[in-house]
């Protein structure tokens, strides 16, 4: 009985990259094509808080928003499996990462995820609830920054730009396995 429990449980499948390189519509499609559940850190922490991560930004500060990011870190590694983790753009810099499960990380050109934002109907809104990406300068700055540490933190990198949800999720599904 034990072990046909432990041979159910999957490992986590944690996704990390940029603000806006669509993170959570892949981690939705990964959902339904699997029998993962899912769950989101911002939203995670957003319900801890019953506050939106932009509030809490400009209330609190950064620092406060990546201590809950760091508490939410350690849940997740004790107490979650069998998911789907789709997790906020600097989330990739918590301790023990790799503890939580397979990191993916879903690699874009800055352009690339520019212009998938501005396809969306609601693009201002996407820009406007997320603190570091009201700058395009900026953002582009910490793109640059951080685009070699999401690699390094991966297990597997998908070069998401130009392709369909669809080929994403049966390459993730396949090389998570
Ligand atoms: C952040 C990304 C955001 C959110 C917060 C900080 C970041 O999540 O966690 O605004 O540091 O890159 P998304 O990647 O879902 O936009």
């Amino acid at each position: 009985m034990q072990e046909e429990e432990e041979k159910e449980t999957m490992s986590n499948i944690v996704l990390i990259g940029f603000m806006g390189v669509g993170k959570g519509t892949i981690a939705r499609a990964l959902v339904k094509k699997s029998d993962m559940f899912g769950v989101d850190t911002d939203d995670l922490i957003e319900s801890m808080e019953n506050r939106k991560v932009k509030t809490i930004f400009s209330e609190n500060g950064e620092e406060y928003f990546r201590a809950l990011e760091a508490k939410t870190a350690k849940w997740l590694s004790k107490n979650v499996k069998n998911s789907i983790i789709s997790t906020g753009g600097g989330f990739f810099k918590v301790d023990k990462l790799e503890k939580i499960g397979t990191v993916v990380y879903l690699r874009s050109s800055f352009d690339g995820i520019i212009e998938r934002l501005n396809a969306q109907p609601n693009a201002k809104k996407k820009f406007k609830k997320r603190p570091l990406l009201n700058d395009i300068k900026k953002a582009k700055k910490l793109f640059a920054q951080r685009a070699p540490l999401y690699e390094a933190k991966a297990d597997i990198v998908v070069h998401v730009e130009k392709m369909s949800v669809d080929k994403i999720v049966a390459k993730i599904l396949k090389e998570a396995k």
